[in-house]
């Protein structure tokens, strides 16, 4: 598929009109392998580092009454620094870092992100995860809910492969609701996001998606009523920076089998 395809599909795709899931996978996987190597510089810019704060929030979230000994995932790793900070947070734990996108893990790896014997890289779709049921103690996954295809079929992926009692957190840009944080999206999405993006990854494309995939997607709520759906239990989200950005916390209930 050529680049100004993959463009036009994946705004189409931003908009929940993909004509089907296997060519959203490879229009997102291939924008992703695009930035990757300006992907952390700009996210350290457009974020002014508050991305960090965010990030150690959601593995407050994780460890949460965490099952002991299992693995955990960084789901939809990208360039690892959840992965990084799994790794620093939880010593000695097994760790799997999940992306689909082979040169972002690439670009983390080479920029030393993760170091632990324990932590390995899998390329694969989160939406087919290569584990066995009931396996993982807990799942993060940071900015990548919204990219999938299926978000729903994500989380029954996620519940089917965490252990019960297993946790998974989720950091997002959820729609905003609010007024204040609906034009704060609204500048920094049309404006922002794409000028910078373009400046430093020359790729306005892929900035204006990412832009688009948050205007698109779920607001903080139904994206915890489909959690539920999806067989999680007691959950539970808070808004950071005014719902700028968000966490999301749930738990495979003890008895439940994952579904599928
Ligand atoms: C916005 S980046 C976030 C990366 C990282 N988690 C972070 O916090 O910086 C989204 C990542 O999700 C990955 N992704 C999107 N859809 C995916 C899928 N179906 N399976 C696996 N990875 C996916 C992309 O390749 C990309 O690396």
């Amino acid at each position: 598929m050529s680049s100004s395809n993959d463009v036009a599909l994946v705004a189409a795709v931003a908009e929940r009109k993909a004509p089907n899931q296997a060519a959203h996978a490879v229009a997102v996987r291939s924008m992703f392998d695009r930035i990757s190597p300006t992907y952390d510089l700009l996210n350290r810019l457009l974020s002014l580092g508050i991305d960090r704060a965010w990030r150690r929030k959601a593995l407050e979230l994780l460890a949460r009454d965490l099952p002991a000994d299992a693995p955990l995932l960084d789901l939809c790793a990208g360039t690892l620094d959840l992965a990084g900070a799994v790794e620093a947070r939880f010593v000695g734990r097994r760790v799997l870092a999940l992306d689909f996108a082979r040169d972002m893990l690439v670009a983390g790896r080479a920029a030393g992100k993760v170091r632990s014997a324990t932590t390995r890289l899998a390329v694969a779709d989160a939406m087919r995860l290569p584990l066995a049921d009931d396996c993982l103690a807990g799942v993060v996954c940071g900015f990548g809910m919204r990219n999938l295809a299926d978000p729903r079929a994500g989380m029954r992926e996620v519940c089917r492969a965490l252990a019960p009692g297993g946790v998974f957190v989720t950091l997002e840009f959820f729609k905003p609701v609010r007024l204040v944080t609906r034009a704060f999206h609204g500048v920094y999405g049309d404006v922002v996001l794409p000028t910078v993006g373009s400046l430093v990854s020359r790729d306005r494309a892929a900035y204006a998606y990412l832009s688009r995939s948050m205007k698109g997607f779920l607001t903080r709520a139904e994206y915890e009523a489909a959690l539920a759906e999806a067989g999680f239990a007691q959950v539970e989200g808070r808004d950071l920076l005014f719902g700028i950005a968000s966490l999301v916390r749930g738990v495979k209930p003890p008895a439940a089998r994952g579904a599928t």
